[in-house]
């Protein structure tokens, strides 16, 4: 009778409440409310604030405690049949559509409950023969965290029996759909081809994210349903994660990121002093490439420094000068500096664990990490970030060319790196958007209001890296991080095998680091010769002159070689070279006397050879050969002069290392064939004349003070 009285009900004369369990106001809770919100489903939720007593349930049995809470909160909807109560778990559901829609597949099944299905049956595995059959591509097993069903069923089944917190949820319910007197009573069935309910675990390979102009779904390929409620059951959170990166319309494929655009704030029309305050901690753990560059762009983030605390853990002997001179510009516009230096033997996860604890100490509104091989070249970076409103948010950086980036898209079962379905696509901006990831590191902003719950966020009992500590609690705390790739924000340096041994050890990084050893050292107008219908000066025939390199290179240069110091003494008898002898002698030092003759060799490879296809056209050595790389230096008491000479070359090149008329005076390169003399030489820029047979040539005397040139005979 009772199943007849609710089957005549029209799904149009019932209403849905959606009702939930959360004990916590977690990300996970958060999403789930805010996809309820999104198509319109009105919903309560029961048990906030409780402590919760269901065990982890996501790995072991358990959640008999949620049958608790919603014995004491569902009485009152006792005995109605006009709503429909629709029952699911809350850290890890996301509803993709509306309650009318919802409904409309419930009056299908022609049941009072309907009861969401897996392919697992768990908890009690024995069960299993107890089951319907059902066909080979449906889910055959009763699984709790969503189900639906008029009100007064829903009641009834819920104050059956009593239950203990710690017995399993999951089996109470299994018990009564087995039980064929209480499966009947109820009218109940399983969504085993998952027209309403998708769990995933068991079945993410049979499911494919598709959107539709801005609205996201999922369909299930195996049953050609497209499931409302998608719930991300047992172990497989993470996976659950990102897959709902897209539901609830927040990515689709027409309209891109749709979920950056809600929840933000604007800092917009602020006046200096209201903008929140920030903690700004910077991390160097290591000796770091291009460090000093690093701190120049944080120092460059477009956001009042006065509104900001500085904390700067520095572990590396190697930059005590930098982070000196770093503090000494720019210290005393922070709002406050508090310096760990290498003596004070911190280590990384001590020292993060302390800047987290002055965060909350301080009430800062926001913890802003940035390690020092992060290079945040976006000045926007900081507001962008806190516009984005999110608990734990990091822009999408990368090393330059490479897949490597401070987000992983998955973790693997034993908590290490694993790569997900979008991740290249991520990576290599095709999608853009808000991700929430697993594991992220090396510059990101966490809310101010998380930092009650983050002390020692940086400690585990497990030995890895501090990063995957802070990540790993992150997660088990249900804690979203976030990563935006929605503008280029910076990038990664590459600090693996960084020598430190001399003392300009960022030239030394044109392979592990080309990005920023082009950046800081090669000349901004370098690629202007390159250009179709360049205009190369040439201050004599057959004599190319190009802007090549920066001055700091030169000045790198010329202190790398004064630093060495083993100057040869410009005699014929030579044993730096193989036969023992040079014929027209300098006072030199070789490249490979200061270990830098691969990465020379290099640089005449990515950077000479196109200079010379412009100019000497139809000569072509890839990789251009060259045994003699060398610094000269020209002084009036000590070799003012080189006397004419060809040179063992096809080709030469002569790069000026300073300032004529400021350095020294006199000097230059005279071509005896063409009577033509180039002496206003200039810093940073390149000669480069054949070497054997037309270019006779001689060094014109230096007349005081001190000239340097880099000269590479190339093609011998
Ligand atoms: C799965 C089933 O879906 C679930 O119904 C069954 O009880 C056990 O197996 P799972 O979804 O993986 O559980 O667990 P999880 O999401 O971690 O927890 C279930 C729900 O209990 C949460 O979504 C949340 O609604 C509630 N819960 C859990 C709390 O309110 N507080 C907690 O501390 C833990």
């Amino acid at each position: 009778l009772i199943g007849l009285l609710s089957s005549v009900i029209k799904c149009s004369d019932v209403e849905l409440l959606a009702v939930t369990i959360a004990t916590d106001e977690t990300d996970g809770f958060t999403r789930y409310a805010e996809s309820a919100d999104r198509y319109g489903i009105k919903h309560k939720t029961f048990g906030m604030g409780q402590e919760w007593r269901g065990g982890d349930i996501a790995r072991f049995s358990g959640g008999g405690h949620k049958v608790n809470i919603l014995k004491e909160n569902l009485s009152q909807y006792e005995g109605r049949t006009d709503l429909i109560i629709m029952f699911t778990d809350s850290y890890d559901v996301v509803f993709t559509a509306g309650s009318e829609e919802i409904l409309e597949k419930f009056k299908k099944f022609d049941s009072n409950v309907i009861f969401s299905a897996e392919g697992f049956c768990w908890p009690d595995a024995s069960l299993k023969e107890q089951y319907p059959e059902v066909k080979p591509h449906e889910c055959r097993f009763l699984n709790s965290g969503g189900f639906m069903g008029y009100a007064k069923d829903i009641v009834e089944m819920v104050n059956y029996k009593t239950i203990n917190d710690m017995d399993d949820d999951q089996l109470y319910y299994t018990k009564m759909f087995l039980d064929k007197t209480t499966r009947e009573k109820w009218r109940m069935k399983l969504d085993t081809k998952s027209e309403i309910f998708q769990n995933l675990n068991g079945a993410l390979g049979d499911t494919t994210l598709k959107s539709k102009g801005d609205h996201s779904y999922l369909y299930n390929m195996k049953t050609g349903t497209s499931p409302l409620i998608i719930h991300g059951n047992g172990p497989i959170k993470s996976e659950f994660n990102r897959i709902a990166n897209y539901l609830a319309d927040g990515w689709t494929t027409s309209a891109g990121c749709l979920s950056c655009k809600r929840k933000t704030i604007s800092l917009e029309g602020l006046k200096e002093d209201d903008y929140p305050d920030v903690q700004l901690s910077i991390f160097i753990d290591q000796p770091t490439p291009f460090l000093p560059e690093a701190l120049e762009d944080i120092v460059n983030q477009d956001y009042p420094k006065k509104r900001i605390n500085l904390f700067l853990q520095n572990q590396a002997e190697y930059h005590k000068k930098d982070v000196v001179s770093f503090l000494e510009s720019y210290g005393d516009k922070y709002k406050s500096v508090t310096v760990v230096n290498p003596e004070d033997n911190m280590n990384t996860i001590a020292g993060r664990n302390w800047a987290l604890e002055m965060c909350l100490k301080t009430k800062c509104q926001y913890f802003f990490s940035v390690d020092g091989h992060a290079h945040i070249t976006e000045p926007t970076l900081l507001k962008s970030l806190i516009e984005q409103n999110r608990t734990v948010i990091a822009p999408m950086v990368c090393r330059p060319q490479q897949y490597w980036s401070n987000f992983w898209g998955s973790v693997s079962d034993i908590g290490y790196y694993a790569r997900s379905a979008d991740y290249m696509d991520i990576v290599a901006y095709k999608k853009e958007g808000l991700w929430n990831v697993p594991y992220m590191n090396s510059v990101y902003l966490v809310h101010g209001s998380l930092m009650g719950k983050l002390k020692d966020a940086f400690t585990r009992q497990t030995v890895r890296d501090a990063d995957m500590h802070f990540a790993e609690n992150l997660r088990e705390k249900g804690i979203f991080m976030y990563v935006t790739n929605m503008k280029y924000f910076g990038h990664l340096v590459n600090f693996d095998e960084y020598p430190t041994t001399h003392l300009h050890n960022d030239m030394y990084e044109i392979l592990r680091n080309p990005y920023d050893w082009e950046k800081k050292y090669i000349h901004a107008n370098y690629s202007s010769s390159l250009a179709e219908n360049a205009d190369i000066a040439q201050p004599c025939p057959d004599v190319f002159w190009f802007p090549i390199v920066k001055e700091i290179f030169c000045d790198h240069l010329v202190e790398e070689m004064e630093h060495f110091g083993q100057w040869s003494g410009g005699k014929n008898e030579d044993s730096r070279l193989a036969g023992g002898y040079e014929n027209v002698p300098t006072v030199d030092i070789h490249m490979n006397q200061i270990g830098n003759e691969e990465n020379w060799l290099h640089f005449l490879r990515k950077y000479v050879l196109p200079l010379q296809q412009k100019v000497f056209l139809g000569y072509f050595h890839d990789p251009p050969h060259a045994i003699m790389n060398f610094v000269v230096r020209y002084r009036p008491d000590e070799q003012p002069l080189l006397r004419p000479h060809h040179d063992s070359s096809t080709f030469t090149i002569n790069i000026g290392l300073n300032n004529p008329g400021v350095d020294y005076t006199g000097g230059g390169c005279r071509f005896i064939r063409y009577n033509c003399s180039v002496t206003g030489t200039r810093k940073g820029w390149m000669l480069m004349h054949p070497g054997r047979l037309t270019h006779y040539h001689e060094g014109l005397k230096t007349l005081s003070g001190t000239r340097y040139i880099m000269i590479s005979f190339v093609d011998p």
